[in-house]
């Protein structure tokens, strides 16, 4: 058995088509995490693009494990139980330099951009619909009319199809950094896990160990490509088979 595997550790995983997505292998990690939590106080985090209030619409659909806190909203609300509360902590580090409605004036200018339903916009979320061909022109010339009137903001375009303006301080990745600090667990022993391209900002922001599941999106292949570690690994399994993979990879869970 390897060392690490009787030790506890942190969790990360997006849940479309990374821990949702086959439904047998979701089972199988299922029942090794939740014995691994309860063994050793390993910690099991979601960060994902969906709202709470989609989030809770996937709970109805498939078996998750109650996570020991959730990531929603590409990382912009972070909330520590099973309520509705974001933590007023991490609200305040997003706050900083953060204009909501200069972004959604800006952006009105963008015949291009789709506005998501209400549900997924949030009050450090501001997310439209763009096709991949328009994308081309419309990114970079929203990105520098966003900078050129004072807005240091984030644009994360993930799946061919969804538009993320975020603020400075806010990703999947940073969120996972606060818990991580909040928690005092070392990037060695924390895993992330994610498909596409709004999970880069998990791999990217420290040296947390990485599994990137077989059927990961073009967006998030290229940037493992440019970007290759030892602490980052592609898996060839899909969904939670991969992640199944990456954690036995790893050493995090042992034979
Ligand atoms: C989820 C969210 C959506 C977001 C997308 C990509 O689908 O519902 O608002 O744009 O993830 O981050
Ligand atoms: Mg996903």
């Amino acid at each position: 058995m390897s060392e690490v595997s009787v030790k506890e550790f942190l969790f990360v995983t997006d849940l479309d088509h990374t821990l949702v997505g086959d439904d047998d292998a979701l089972k199988k990690l299922n029942q090794l995490l939740e014995q691994h939590r309860q063994e050793y106080g390993t910690k099991i985090v979601y960060a994902t693009g969906r709202s709470l209030t989609l989030y809770r619409q996937l709970t109805t659909e498939k078996p998750l494990l109650s996570p020991d806190a959730l990531i929603t909203s590409v990382g912009t609300e972070l909330h520590l139980d099973s309520g509705d509360a974001c933590d007023p902590e991490w609200a305040e580090v997003l706050s900083e330099g953060w204009n909501r409605e200069q972004v959604v004036a800006t952006a009105a200018h963008y015949s291009d951009l789709v506005p998501q339903p209400d549900s997924e916009q949030g009050s450090f979320k501001v997310s439209y619909y763009l096709t991949p061909k328009a994308s081309v022109e419309v990114l970079p010339r929203l990105e520098s009319q966003l900078k050129e009137s004072g807005l240091d903001v984030k644009l994360i375009y993930s799946g061919d199809k969804d538009l993320d303006v975020l603020p400075r301080n806010g990703d999947k990745g940073l969120a996972v950094q606060f818990l991580r600090q909040k928690w005092k667990i070392d990037p060695v022993r924390t895993v992330v896990c994610g498909d596409s391209g709004n999970d880069i900002a998990l791999f990217s922001v420290g040296e947390e160990r990485g599994i990137i599941v077989g059927n990961a999106r073009t967006e998030l292949r290229e940037w493992y490509e440019a970007n290759k570690t030892d602490y980052r690994y592609l898996a060839k399994a899909f969904c939670a088979a991969g992640i199944l993979e990456g954690l036995y990879h790893f050493g995090f869970l042992g034979d």
